[in-house]
């Protein structure tokens, strides 16, 4: 792992315990909702789903009972904290210690590869991006969740100030430009849900 992914792991392990109390009141205010709009995007006959930086395990709830979902993030603390909330509600996951940019599967193995709020974080999101392409399947859906940065430009200026700090503080960058860098991958096409806020974007891109 490159020295940046080592210190934005050890980020995310050092918060992983207080990580839901942090995000209690953005996540009733508004992340819960967008879970289920994210949710609601996969294919009905997904066989075999992929989420990216599945984190203490918070879309646990949202998993279609119908497929076979393996899940990763490269936070072995964070990770923990999804092992106990998958034991204590029986959720059938297959959890694993990886990290996204140098992803162990086999090329086109998933027909649905899902994430939400990682790409944020993700130290080089191209080279993460371009492995969603390569492990989904032709014809699969990769489907994102992300907040990235306003296209209004004094808040873009904001963010992009205050970006170092937030880094710092919790390994997250608020100056993401997602959609763009979706674009740039090689999917058959992206589109950006209608009901996208201006720094809350869920994305589906086919392969
Ligand atoms: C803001 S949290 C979101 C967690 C979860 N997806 C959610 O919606 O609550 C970001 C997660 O992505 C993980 N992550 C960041 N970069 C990663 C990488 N390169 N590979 C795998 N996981 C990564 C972090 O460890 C963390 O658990």
């Amino acid at each position: 792992m490159k020295p940046d992914s080592v210190s934005i792991q050890k980020r995310y392990d050092r918060i992983a315990p207080y990580f839901e109390i942090m995000e209690a009141v953005m996540e009733g205010l508004f992340f819960k909702r967008w879970r289920k709009r994210l949710w609601d995007k996969v294919d009905q006959d997904s066989r075999h789903i992929l989420e990216i930086g599945v984190g203490t395990g918070k879309n646990f709830e949202y998993y279609p009972a119908n497929a076979r979902i393996t899940a990763i993030d490269f936070s072995p603390q964070m990770l923990k904290q999804a092992v106990i909330k998958r034991d204590r509600k029986q959720v059938v996951v297959e959890l694993e210690v990886m990290d996204v940019q140098s992803l162990y599967f086999a090329d086109n193995s998933f027909d649905t590869v899902i994430a939400s709020f990682v790409f944020c974080s993700v130290p080089m999101p191209l080279k993460g991006l371009k492995e969603l392409y390569r492990v989904c399947k032709p014809g699969g859906q990769v489907v994102l969740l992300e907040h990235v940065l306003s296209s209004k430009p004094v808040m873009a200026w904001i963010m992009n100030l205050v970006n170092p700090l937030v880094v710092g503080l919790v390994g997250a960058n608020i100056n993401r430009n997602t959609v763009k860098n979706v674009q740039s991958c090689a999917f058959e096409w992206v589109r950006v849900d209608e009901r996208s806020s201006d720094m809350i974007k869920l994305i589906e891109a086919r392969k």
